[in-house]
């Protein structure tokens, strides 16, 4: 099977030394897309809390504006609201976290600076253009699913789908790199 098709299935596999795996030190800010059945490149927003994919002006909410993130320190990432894609909100450098693993939460988030515990706000790594984490066990994974909110297109951001029965979920894979013109017409 294919590396990253285990590390999304959640099969732990040996990629620590890869020379595909790679730590992204600070550079140029960049957006993440989701892809996977019926999610086309869809861009991560957030309302300053939760994660979301789709388009954040599809939220009616002022707070809702697609993230820019940029490396920070051991591996976290962090975000800021892309204000040319839409709203100009008042969160600013906030922490993107996933939950820990002994988290019965599903939840993908931001956090401001300090992190009141209950998730994982270091060590996202990339595989060529995809985004992972490692735990702190040090096994690598791509959990990233989503789940259809209430509103048309938008979906929540979701991570570890183990114990999670919603019929709807997708899981999708997480890149840096936005989707071509000919598949846009999906997000
Ligand atoms: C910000 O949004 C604009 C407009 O959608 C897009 O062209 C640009 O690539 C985005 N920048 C980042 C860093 O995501
Ligand atoms: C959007 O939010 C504003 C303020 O909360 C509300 O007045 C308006 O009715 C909402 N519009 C839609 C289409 O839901
Ligand atoms: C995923 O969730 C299951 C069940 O809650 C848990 O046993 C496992 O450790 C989690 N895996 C990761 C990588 O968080
Ligand atoms: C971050 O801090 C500000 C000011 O204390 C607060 O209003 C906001 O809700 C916090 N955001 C998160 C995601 O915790
Ligand atoms: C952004 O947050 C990081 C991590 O909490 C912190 O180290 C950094 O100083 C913050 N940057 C700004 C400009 O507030």
């Amino acid at each position: 099977m294919h590396v990253l098709q285990s590390l999304i299935l959640g099969i732990p596999v040996v990629v620590a030394g890869s020379p595909m795996l790679i730590e992204r030190s600070p550079t140029s800010p960049f957006a993440l897309f989701a892809y996977g059945d019926g999610i086309g490149g869809a861009p991560v927003f957030t309302d300053g809390e939760s994660a979301y994919i789709g388009r954040a002006t599809r939220l009616n909410d002022s707070e809702a504006a697609q993230v820019q993130f940029i490396g920070g320190t051991d591996n976290s990432l962090l975000a800021s609201p892309n204000t040319t894609a839409g709203n100009a909100p008042t969160w600013s450098n906030l922490t993107f976290m996933v939950p820990d693993m002994t988290s019965s939460s599903h939840q993908v988030g931001f956090a401001n600076s300090t992190i009141s515990g209950g998730g994982s706000a270091s060590e996202f790594v990339f595989y060529g253009d995809f985004l992972l984490h490692k735990n702190t066990d040090g096994d690598i994974n791509g959990l990233w699913y989503a789940v259809p909110s209430d509103e048309d297109r938008i979906w929540t951001l979701n991570w570890n789908s183990t114990d999670d029965d919603t019929e709807e979920k997708v899981l999708v894979t997480l890149k840096a790199t936005p989707p071509s013109r000919t598949m846009d017409k999906n997000i």
